[in-house]
């Protein structure tokens, strides 16, 4: 456990996070439940913008919406004053809902549709990152019917390999991410992309993966980049104003990974800025405004699931399971590329641990685990297990798999604790639902 002043055993010996005690949310909302701590969000939102601000100047940082998208997220992101990425028609329209300033949001995808393009357009997006060669065409042909030019960037691969899970990195050169600049496809898209009378390209963004510590990487990204602009000066005159660095800053899930408080992730931006400046003085480049897109280390750690334990499954010599009443509907990254987390008993967070426990969701897949390796006290029916660090990149991937309900999700601050997530009921999964006549029982 990463404990915070916000996240630690209070003296009833339950796991509080913002104030409330895990037993009070399990008994006022129910379980399966997400729950977001609001002061850990604000927090990590304040420690880029203010690392930003202070040690560079100008830049902005753009929260990566995927990482956990609800119309609340982006209030808060609003009133602190900060971007965010959207990668879908969707998230921009709950961006939209929440009355986000269109002039701070930046479009990403490598396959955006026409109709999110036209709608990005239309909702006035500050910044559309390139990411397909005939994508320039089309956002060229969507501004010129609407008269306008659009401001674009360049995502551009500078193939660095950063060290985290295979599946989740997207810099390397077999990527379906960005134009590489080694193979000179990314230079082919500047030429294309200066022909354009539509469109005005503002300067490059890479990404080079999610949950890396590795801060050389970064920093040898950035300096990649910065050479790839001073290449395209020299050959095209074009001296680019932003550089947007994308995210992928690690976060503690388990034993292994380091457990840093907020403050620490100024440090990365410190590194980060530190080879940018310098790279940018080498290649005698101004400074361009830095944006940078974290996600997972904005919301993963300000969030929890909670979850009543129901049947305990043991199998001599082999392995116990201790099942919950959620599971890969609601968090698929074990499924998915077997993530590691951490878990406690949140009504018995005192008690040492005395096994090791797979925790089982209740889907119909063998697969369908929060992990095989938690160290718990003897967990019998009806405990609440709270599993940490699931802010990010859980409730986004949600499903409503076997037609389970996607759990609510409630942000915690001082005590209390609001839905920003309302329940679903049987009645939402068959909303949409169409039985044709011929169908029908009589
Ligand atoms: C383009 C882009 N920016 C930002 C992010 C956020 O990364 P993270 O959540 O690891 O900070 C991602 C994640 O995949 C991404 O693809």
């Amino acid at each position: 456990m990463n404990t915070r002043d916000t996240l630690k055993i209070n003296g009833a010996g339950h796991l509080e996070i913002g104030g409330m005690d895990c037993v009070a949310l399990r008994e006022k909302f129910g379980t399966p439940l997400y729950v977001f701590d609001e002061d850990y969000i604000r927090k990590m939102m304040r420690v880029y913008r203010d690392t930003i601000a202070r040690e560079y100047g100008d830049g902005l940082v753009l929260y990566a919406s995927k990482a956990f998208s609800c119309t609340a997220i982006y209030a808060i992101a609003a009133e602190e004053g900060i971007g965010v990425d959207v990668v879908s028609g969707g998230e921009l329209y709950t961006a939209m809902r929440a009355g986000f300033p269109a002039n701070k949001i930046c479009m990403h995808g490598n396959n955006k549709l026409p109709s999110e393009i036209a709608y990005a357009l239309e909702c006035g997006v500050g910044l559309i990152a390139v990411d397909g060669a005939s994508e320039a065409d089309l956002i060229e042909e969507e501004a010129a019917q609407r008269g306008t030019v659009q401001d674009v960037l360049l995502r551009i691969n500078p193939g660095v390999e950063a060290h985290t899970h295979a599946y989740i990195q997207t810099a390397k050169p077999d990527s379906k991410f960005g134009f590489s600049v080694a193979e000179g496809a990314a230079e082919e898209m500047v030429k294309r992309i200066l022909a354009k009378k539509h469109l005005r390209l503002k300067g490059f963004h890479c990404h080079i993966g999610s949950q890396i510590f590795e801060r050389k990487s970064f920093c040898l990204a950035a300096r990649k980049c910065v050479g790839f602009m001073s290449e395209i000066r020299q050959k095209y005159g074009l001296e680019a104003d932003i550089l947007n660095l994308g995210g992928g800053f690690g976060i503690w899930y388990s034993e292994g990974d380091a457990q840093a408080a907020p403050e620490t992730y100024a440090d990365y931006l410190r590194a980060l800025i530190s080879s940018l400046k310098e790279e940018c003085a080498a290649h005698g480049l101004k400074l361009p405004r830095l944006m940078i897109e974290p996600g997972r280390s904005i919301v993963g750690e300000a969030g929890i699931t909670l979850y009543t334990v129901g049947e305990i499954k043991e199998i001599p010599g082999v392995r116990k399971y201790v099942a919950i009443d959620g599971g890969m509907f609601d968090n698929p990254r074990y499924c998915l590329y077997q993530a590691k987390y951490t878990a406690l008993l949140a009504n018995r967070a005192a008690e040492p641990p005395c096994e090791r426990v797979a925790l089982a969701g209740k889907c119909c897949e063998s697969g369908d685990l929060i992990g095989t390796d938690f160290n718990l006290p003897k967990a019998e029916r009806g405990d609440l297990v709270a599993v940490f660090s699931t802010g990010a990149y859980n409730y986004s991937m949600a499903s409503n798999y076997n037609r389970n309900l996607i759990p609510p999700a409630v942000l915690v601050k001082d005590g209390g604790a609001e839905y920003i997530v309302k329940p679903q009921s049987f009645e939402d999964l068959v909303r949409n639902d169409v039985v044709p006549d011929r169908l029908r029982r009589k």
